[in-house]
Formats: structure tokens, C-alpha cells, sequence
């Protein structure tokens, strides 16, 4: 593994591996041994969006491992006045260690990887959301003892995190079901994966996909960059939420996870984000020792 750019690029191996090594990662950080395996390295973090948990795990996660997380805004960088990624990728490169950049087209992360000679972490595209996810199965392995034959169910708009769970879930061996409204429907690309491994459902009702499951997921319905489609957007998703008459379809002890931020009451209720508000915060927390993991496989080399 050269770059962490979307799931579909990863092997299940790859991503078990990576899920034990942050299992290992966060053991060790709860009981005070430190590792300092990326001293002297530095991490470039560009951000074209905003962010809470991405930019402050990376930059902590960074520092935990000896290194250095160096924060640039795409405000600040030529790159937002039109300088061309492969310049920009040429350029950082003699820098830095490696790269994490937050932006909406896959193609610019890509081209990052493409042009430039040093790792490239995705930190969220329109696309793709592989740094979450990975933070996400950690969590469901951590309370479920297992992946595979596990049924996960995504409740929400056919975006970043819906692409991105989808083949992250079926790679390990889970039964993937999305619910979404029409025209709203995950990437083309991730709809041809998923028809040929098998193991996807896509339902127009929730309930239809929350039968059975072990995990429930949803995320916001305007992604960022959406802002402007949000009132359409509220009424065309008004219902695809997860409340406790969706949670009555799930297994009994299915846990519950959101990449957040959450707009409560609107793709997931209070009482359910409350009741189910350890599993989100320990997936939130996992973003640090999945992304560790990540850092120390990309980085340490
Ligand atoms: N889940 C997530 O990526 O959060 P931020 O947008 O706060 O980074
Ligand atoms: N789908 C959301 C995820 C935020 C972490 C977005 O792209 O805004």
C-alpha cells in the first residue's frame, strides 16, 4: 500500500491489517507506551473544507508518533489561487513526508498521488471517506468481536461515507443494505463493486434495509459543498432517518454509528444518537488510532 486514496484500491488484507495495527496502537496508547516511529517525519495536511475530528486526530496522531503535522489551508496555498496539483504535488514532495488533504474532487487526490513521490491520505472527498471508514469497522469489530457475516445498513444519502462503507463493508466480508431516496442513489463505480462481489442490497425504504442488522449508520443529508441543495434535499430525505421505529428492525443489540457531525433530528432522532452516543463517540475516538495505523504503514518506511 502505497497511498490510502479510496477502499476500493485496498485489499481485506490491507484492511485487517491495518484494523489490527490501530487495535494494537490504541491498547498501548491506554496504557502508556509511546511510540515515536515517525520522529523527524512531517505530514502535510491540506484542507479545502473544514474540519473537527479530521484535522485535530491527524494533527494529534502525528505528534503521539514523533512527527510533525504541518496545517495548510487551501486559503493560504497557491493551490486555491490556481496553482495546477501536479506542480503543487512536485513541489511538497521535496518537503514533506506524506500528504493528507481534505477537497471535493477525487480526481485532485488522485493526481496528488499521481505526480507527487510521497503518500497520499484522503481526508474526505466528495467521493470517498476511507480514513472514517476504517475508524468505523475498528469500532464495529471492537463491539461485535467480528466483521465478516455481520449486516450492516446505511441509512442516507448515496455520498462519501455511503460509497465508501459500502465497499469497505463487503471487502470485509459483511451483507451491505443502503436505503435511499431516488436520485440519490451511491457512485456508479461502488454500485459496479458491489454487483460483482455480491452481498449488497439497495431498498427505498429504511426499514427494509435495517431488517436484521448488526449496525446501523446514517450521516448528514447536505454534504458539505450541498449547502444550497439543503431545503430540497430536507424534503426529498424527510424519510430516511434513523429513529426508533427504524432501530425496531435491527437486531436488538445492533450498535449505532455516525461519522458526525449530526444534524439531530434530521437523519438520525436525539433519542436514538443519545442511546447509542458511546458507540459514536468511541468510532469518533477510533479516527485517531485507525488513522495512527494508517500514518505508521504509509509513513515509517
Ligand atoms: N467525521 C469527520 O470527518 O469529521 P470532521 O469533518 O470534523 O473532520
Ligand atoms: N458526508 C459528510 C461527511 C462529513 C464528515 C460531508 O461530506 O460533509
Amino acid at each position: 500500500m502505497k497511498h490510502l486514496l479510496k477502499m476500493l484500491d485496498l485489499s481485506t488484507d490491507e484492511i485487517i491489517d491495518i484494523l489490527n495495527l490501530a487495535d494494537q496502537l490504541k491498547y498501548e496508547q491506554k496504557h502508556g507506551i509511546a511510540h515515536r516511529l515517525l520522529e523527524g517525519k512531517t505530514l502535510g495536511c491540506i484542507f479545502q473544507k473544514a474540519s473537527t475530528r479530521t484535522r485535530v486526530s491527524f494533527e494529534v496522531g502525528m505528534y503521539q508518533l514523533g512527527g510533525y503535522p504541518m496545517f495548510l489551508s487551501s486559503n493560504d496555498l497557491q493551490i486555491g489561487r490556481g496553482e495546477p496539483v501536479e506542480d503543487t504535488a512536485r513541489v511538497l514532495s521535496r518537503y514533506l513526508d506524506g500528504i493528507m488533504i481534505r477537497t471535493y474532487k477525487q480526481q485532485e487526490v488522485e493526481d496528488l498521488a499521481r505526480f507527487g513521490t510521497i503518500p497520499v491520505i484522503n481526508g474526505l472527498t466528495d467521493f470517498s471517506h476511507p480514513c472514517q471508514i476504517l475508524a468505523d469497522l475498528m469500532t464495529i469489530r471492537e463491539y461485535k468481536g467480528r466483521l465478516d457475516g455481520l449486516k450492516l445498513c446505511f441509512v442516507g444519502d448515496g455520498n462519501n461515507m455511503m460509497n465508501s462503507l459500502i465497499v469497505g463493508g463487503l471487502k470485509v466480508g459483511m451483507k451491505v443494505a443502503v436505503a435511499c431516496p431516488e436520485g440519490y442513489e451511491p457512485d456508479s463505480r461502488v454500485l459496479d463493486f458491489a454487483a460483482e462481489v455480491g452481498g449488497f442490497e439497495l431498498y427505498r425504504d429504511p426499514r427494509g434495509a435495517a431488517r436484521g442488522a448488526d449496525v446501523v449508520i446514517t450521516d448528514v443529508w447536505a454534504s458539505m459543498g450541498m449547502e444550497a441543495d439543503a431545503a430540497k434535499r430536507r424534503e426529498a430525505f424527510a424519510s430516511f432517518k434513523v429513529d426508533s421505529e427504524v432501530m425496531e428492525y435491527a437486531k436488538s443489540d445492533a450498535i449505532v454509528q455516525h461519522c458526525l457531525p449530526a444534524h439531530k433530528d434530521e437523519e438520525i432522532s436525539s433519542s436514538v444518537f443519545e442511546a447509542h452516543s458511546a458507540e459514536i463517540f468511541e468510532e469518533a475516538e477510533n479516527r485517531l488510532h485507525a488513522q495512527k495505523a494508517v500514518l505508521v504503514k504509509l509513513l515509517s518506511k
